[in-house]
């Protein structure tokens, strides 16, 4: 695939006078897809500040409307303006009981809606010790079908994150990153989904060094950026690094 797509994931930071300094300092950028998932107060201030990226969110209700109180919905993430909506992140998982059931369910959410999802799957380091990689991403996976279909699956991105890697200065390397990557893609073809056509990006301290030869990667299709989202010049750096000749 050849046009990348880098999502700058702000989790629980900012401010209005922060968002409004970030984003002064980005555009978005000719060769390169770029979008920003950010916490909802601020959807509606980020929308109006675009520069030509697009908007996301960071997670979803599986619910459409009704008595769920503190819950926002993917229609009214659509109606502000989202094209994005990050599921399933390992944060989400550990920290509030997301399960894989229920992330199947927001990516549903997310899809009737007409966001795209952005399906966060990964191992934890003891899993990758115990040789489990594929076995803890292929049931992630298995219940993100089970929920939306080999055709729900074509309209998400997915997002490769070892949670090893996560906010923690150790990035996998090229290498083995483009390993997952493949292995994901070789399920993705087995549910019958168009593989080929399926954005895998590559999470986990992504900085301005190791950017470029991780997108240089034959199978990792752009970046979920946590930290280095936070500073314009290193995610404008990063982005650079995913341009591609068309
Ligand atoms: P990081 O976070 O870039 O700060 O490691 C990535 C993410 O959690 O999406």
């Amino acid at each position: 695939m050849a046009r990348k797509l880098v999502v700058g994931n702000w989790k629980l930071n900012g401010s209005l006078a922060a968002n409004e300094a970030l984003l002064a300092a980005c555009e978005a950028l000719a060769g390169v897809d770029m979008a920003v998932c950010v916490p909802f107060p601020y959807l509606a201030q980020v929308a109006s500040r675009l520069g030509g990226m697009a908007l996301g969110a960071q997670t979803v209700s599986e619910f459409q409307s009704g008595a769920y109180t503190g819950e926002v919905s993917a229609e009214m993430l659509a109606e502000m303006g989202c094209r994005y909506v990050i599921v399933g992140h390992s944060e989400r998982r550990a920290l509030f009981g997301e399960d894989d059931a229920t992330v199947g369910r927001k990516a549903a959410a997310a899809l009737r809606a007409g966001l795209v999802p952005i399906v966060c799957v990964g191992e934890s380091l003891s899993e990758r010790d115990a040789g489990r990689v594929m076995e803890v991403i292929g049931r992630q996976l298995d219940a993100v079908r089970e929920s939306i279909g080999a055709q729900g699956l074509s309209r998400t991105v997915i997002a490769y994150e070892p949670v090893w890697a996560i906010g923690t200065g150790r990035a996998a390397s090229a290498e083995e990153a483009q390993a997952v990557h493949a292995a994901i893609r070789r399920q993705l073809a087995k549910y019958g989904a168009p593989a080929a056509e399926i954005r895998i990006l590559y999470g986990g301290s992504v900085k301005t060094d190791n950017a470029q030869a991780l997108f240089a990667m034959p199978d990792v299709d752009g970046g979920l950026i946590g930290g280095a989202s936070l500073v314009a010049q290193d995610f404008m750096a990063v982005c650079r690094a995913a341009i591609t000749g068309d």
